[in-house]
């Protein structure tokens, strides 16, 4: 019985742990492939690359980002009310792991307070985009 309680308190926090481990990893590969276009700060760059911190357009189109970041996008969208029209590059490399991690980076960051994503989501959203 006393043994189970330990059992239990250590997986808690081998997951406490390993859930702040894939948010530095998310942050991580933010800075590598993203931040030199959406900046460390997720504002943007004035009207040629949208901010990703409270976007409008992120928090309504969450479940399309895998997308977004697999096959890039291009066309005009509006994000917090301004124009954006630049393409995005696609990143076909890019795993779903590692996808998931940067949006759940990105949905906790600079004020983002969105859901959290599951790996198996992300990895079946990846097989329907276009
Ligand atoms: C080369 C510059 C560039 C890079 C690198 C880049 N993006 Fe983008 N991103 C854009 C542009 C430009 C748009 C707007 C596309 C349009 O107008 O259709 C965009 C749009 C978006 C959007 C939807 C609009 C918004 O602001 O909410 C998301 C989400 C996004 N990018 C996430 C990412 C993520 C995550 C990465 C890294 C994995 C990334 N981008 C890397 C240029 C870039």
């Amino acid at each position: 019985m006393k043994n189970s309680i330990y059992v239990f308190l250590l997986g808690l926090v081998f997951c406490l742990s390993c859930q702040t481990q894939e948010f530095e990893q998310g942050r991580e590969l933010y800075l590598f492939y993203c931040s030199s276009c959406h900046l460390e700060s997720g504002q943007g760059l004035r009207s040629l690359y949208p901010p990703l911190a409270e976007s409008d357009y992120l928090a309504k189109y969450n479940e399309t980002v895998p997308c977004i970041i697999r096959k890039g996008m291009e066309g005009k969208i509006i994000v917090n009310g301004k124009d954006y029209n630049a393409p995005m590059a696609a990143m076909p490399k890019i795993t779903a792991f590692e996808i998931t991690n940067i949006m759940n980076f990105i949905n906790k960051s600079w004020g983002n307070d969105l859901p959290y994503v599951k790996f198996v989501d992300v990895k079946n959203k990846l097989e329907e985009c276009k």
